[in-house]
């Protein structure tokens, strides 16, 4: 903790609302920072007083497990008092819009607000309106930069660096708030990324975030260190991209048989929630070359940092 604040000068934005607007140096910070709190997370007692007396809204728009939990214990493992909100029980159901919701949350004297919702843009719209830290937990499309950094996170801990590791992000490219998140990270952090999926689901323009694009997975999985599997968003028609599930499991599903055609132990990671049997086996989600609980486990550090900076910046600017 001493080393946090020795440091906590590097960070001095209040808000969180993607990769895309972060320096190499900034994204290294957290992961730097979430590192002092994944010790903490493994005391017997798990909690720090560093965000005592603060208040953290979760205001989640769409469903969540991982990401919204894991906020929620952060926050309480830092020591905050946390309310969560589930639109479906609030007054969003009679009407009330994103920004009007926003600056009656901040009037109850609150001081950051982690949202996840359906449209693109929406964390940032929200962090222009309010006064209070803002976290994007994942909006539309857009970016869902904690998860990117907690795969990061995850990979440096296993593999030791993110520089020069051939990472392929294989899947539904073009609904992926995930996929956009980890180009800009990964890349960012010196590694090479390949993208890969049929040709509908990689969208265009997608060379200006400095990746590869191909609809070939032996290419993507040829050399790569870490793969990041991502699930088919069928409520975002995902399955309009290729004839059935059966096909896109044939062609682009992770099994044992096509890691153990590469010759390298290839790190399996997943955001989750898996569609076992469409994006990978059971075999390979539950294997001994994935990350993917790890991932879960590490949300919470790398979430404590999260809101541990984006609170300390915001003291700063008062
Ligand atoms: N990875 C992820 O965002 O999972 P949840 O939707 O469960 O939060």
């Amino acid at each position: 903790m001493t080393k946090i604040a020795l440091n906590k000068s590097v960070w001095k934005k209040k808000d969180l609302l993607g990769l895309e607007y972060l320096s190499k140096e900034e994204i290294e910070f957290i992961l730097y920072t979430a590192g002092s709190f994944k010790e903490v997370t493994t005391r017997q007692i798990k909690k720090v007083p560093a965000l005592r007396g603060k208040t953290v809204v979760n205001l989640f728009y769409e469903p969540s497990t991982r990401t919204r939990t894991s906020f929620e214990l952060a926050a309480k493992r830092l020591s905050a008092d946390v309310i969560n909100i589930a639109t479906e029980s609030s007054s969003v159901k009679k009407g009330e819009t994103l920004i009007d919701t926003g600056k009656n949350i901040e009037a109850l004297k609150i001081d950051t607000i982690v949202v996840r919702h359906n449209c693109s843009g929406a964390a940032n719209i929200l962090a222009r309106s309010v006064s209070s830290s803002v976290v994007n937990a994942g909006d539309g499309w857009h970016e869902h930069p904690t998860q990117a950094l907690l795969d990061m996170f995850t990979l440096k801990e296993k593999l030791g660096k993110i520089e020069g590791l051939k990472v392929s992000i294989i899947g539904d490219i073009a609904h992926s708030r995930v996929a956009r998140s980890n180009m800009w990270g990964f890349t960012k952090l010196g590694a090479k990324v390949t993208v890969c999926a049929p040709a509908m689901l990689i969208p265009e323009g997608i060379e200006k975030f400095g990746v590869k694009a191909t609809n070939d997975l032996a290419e993507a999985l040829d050399g790569a260190d870490a793969i990041n599997v991502l699930r088919m968003q069928f409520e975002r028609d995902s399955a309009v991209a290729f004839p059935s599930k059966l096909e896109y499991f044939k062609r682009y599903g992770i099994t044992s048989e096509k890691l153990a055609g590469c010759g390298k132990n290839i790190v399996v990671m997943h955001p989750g929630p898996i569609n076992r049997g469409i994006e990978m086996s059971s075999e390979v989600a539950d294997g001994k070359n994935s990350v993917i609980l790890d991932q879960v486990t590490n949300g919470i550090a790398v979430r404590m940092a999260v809101l541990y900076l984006v609170s300390t910046a915001k003291d700063g600017q008062r």
